[in-house]
């Protein structure tokens, strides 16, 4: 049966957003459609992530929920691709009958073959290791006018002992800037004002140029800084161990956005250094000193993860005082889930559910408490805010996100939308705040 309605559902991280992004601009070219439920569709795919056992979990009950359209429709096809096949690769078929297509992360340019045989009713796993130099040429298609992900390198080298992305990423491999470049050009020429270059560790991108030099991170965003119809460069992952003053340096560029993702992960030198993170607490809040000093207004994320095997309560005393002291204004925190594969998975002292979850939800209380502070000194500045549309909660407001991220509403009409405009902050509340266009 020909495949004409598609549906995809996307798990994980800015990555696999991408990667449907581009499955999306495959479907585009092809004419089929990509349709809002799998009861529409000839065929679902769920783009799956395995950084949590909680994350895979969700992806099979999903599955499982599709029984019932599958006995009534044999024809119907479900997909899985993304992290999961990665590491599973040919059991997944194996395991779960219901699955008619695997393929995984580095070859979603061939999809439309494996429409084709799967049109033909055969079960395949298309899983490889690495990644073609062509395989980002295919087209993405992308949700929003504006703002969009380009990648600049896949893959990971840093086998951090708890994580599985090294597994499923495979080996860092950077694109090179010729390619990465030639993508700018062509999403600011349909409108896009900002972008989010993705990587797993975008600081040690070292993609070649055209004379076959490899070029640094800092030298790529000064090249993509070049392109004056970017109003925003953003990045996402900065590791702590590689971050430089280079970096700092290029940082400083007027549209290199004042906010930076540095997941410290934990606060205790032992975890870090069973973690296998390259740094230690004191190093990581050396550098968050010299990133201040030289850029006073940054906004700083991170990513922490609770109850690693053998974090003791004065460990995890240890993370609630890099909380307090670098004053986030966003974190994201997970308890730890033990990974096929990973050292940390063996480690012994595994710590009970109850314990990390406590430590988590003090965490996430402790974090509040400071961002709530913190986001008062926003009260009555005027600040660019980059418009993005209509506000999902209040259809009368307008929303936008400064420089460091903060989503603000006020009241506007739609030739402001895809605009910087200076508004002032007239309140600020925990996930958003309130302002007026300054004219
Ligand atoms: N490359 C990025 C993040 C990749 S995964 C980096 O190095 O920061 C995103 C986040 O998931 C990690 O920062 C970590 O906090 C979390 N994570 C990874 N493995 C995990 C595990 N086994 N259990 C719980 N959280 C995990
Ligand atoms: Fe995972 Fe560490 Fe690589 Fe990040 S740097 S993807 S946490 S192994
Ligand atoms: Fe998940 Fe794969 Fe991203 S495991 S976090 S989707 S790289």
């Amino acid at each position: 049966m020909k495949i004409e309605k598609v549906y995809i559902k996307t798990y994980g991280c800015q990555m696999n957003v991408h990667d449907s992004e581009r499955i999306k601009g495959i479907l585009a070219e092809h004419s089929i459609a990509l349709v809002e439920t799998p009861e529409a569709a000839d065929m679902a795919v769920f783009n799956t992530c395995s950084v949590r056992a909680k994350a895979e979990q969700k992806v099979f009950s999903d599955i499982g929920r599709l029984r019932p359209i599958k006995k009534k429709r044999p024809d119907y096809k479900i997909a899985v691709c993304g992290c999961i096949p990665q590491v599973q690769r040919e059991a997944l078929l194996q395991k779960n009958p219901l699955i008619d297509l695997v393929f995984g992360v580095n070859n979603i340019s061939r999809f439309m073959e494996f429409v084709t045989q799967a049109e033909l009713g055969k079960r395949h796993t298309h899983v490889i290791d690495d990644y073609a130099l062509d395989e980002y040429e295919v087209s993405a298609r992308r949700d929003d006018p504006m703002r969009a992900y380009v990648t600049i390198m896949n893959g990971c080298d840093n086998f951090c002992s708890y994580c599985i992305v090294p597994y499923t990423r495979g080996r860092e491999q950077s694109r090179p800037v010729a390619a990465i470049l030639d993508e700018l050009h062509s999403l600011v020429a349909t409108g896009v004002r900002e972008v989010t270059l993705l990587g797993q560790n975008v600081n040690s991108y070292r993609g070649l140029d055209g004379a076959g030099t490899a070029i640094t991170f800092p030298e790529l965003l000064r090249l993509v800084h070049a392109i004056p119809e970017l109003v925003r460069i953003r990045f996402v992952t900065s590791h702590p161990k590689d971050f430089t003053e280079e970096l700092i340096e290029a940082m400083k560029l007027p549209r290199i956005c004042k906010y930076l993702h540095l997941p410290i992960q934990a606060g205790s030198d032992r975890i870090l250094g069973l973690m296998k993170r390259g740094y230690t607490a004191a190093e990581y809040l050396a550098k968050v000193a010299q990133l201040k000093a030289a850029i006073p207004d940054i906004a700083l994320s991170s990513d922490f993860l609770v109850g690693f095997p053998s974090e003791t309560e004065e460990d995890f005393q240890e993370t609630l005082r890099i909380v307090e002291a670098v004053e986030y204004a966003q974190i994201f925190a997970f308890n730890y889930s033990p990974r096929p594969e990973t050292v940390a998975a063996k480690m012994e002292e595994q710590i009970p559910f109850e314990v990390m979850n406590e430590r988590l939800n003090r965490l996430f209380a402790k974090q509040n408490e400071i961002a709530e502070r913190a986001r008062q000194q926003f009260a009555g500045q005027t600040l660019p805010v980059l418009v993005e549309g209509w506000s999902k909660n209040n259809t009368q407001m307008l929303a936008g996100r400064t420089d460091t991220n903060a989503i603000v509403h006020f009241a506007g009409d739609d030739a402001l939308i895809g605009t910087l405009v200076m508004v002032r902050i007239t309140d600020v509340k925990l996930y958003s705040m309130t302002g007026e266009v300054v004219r």
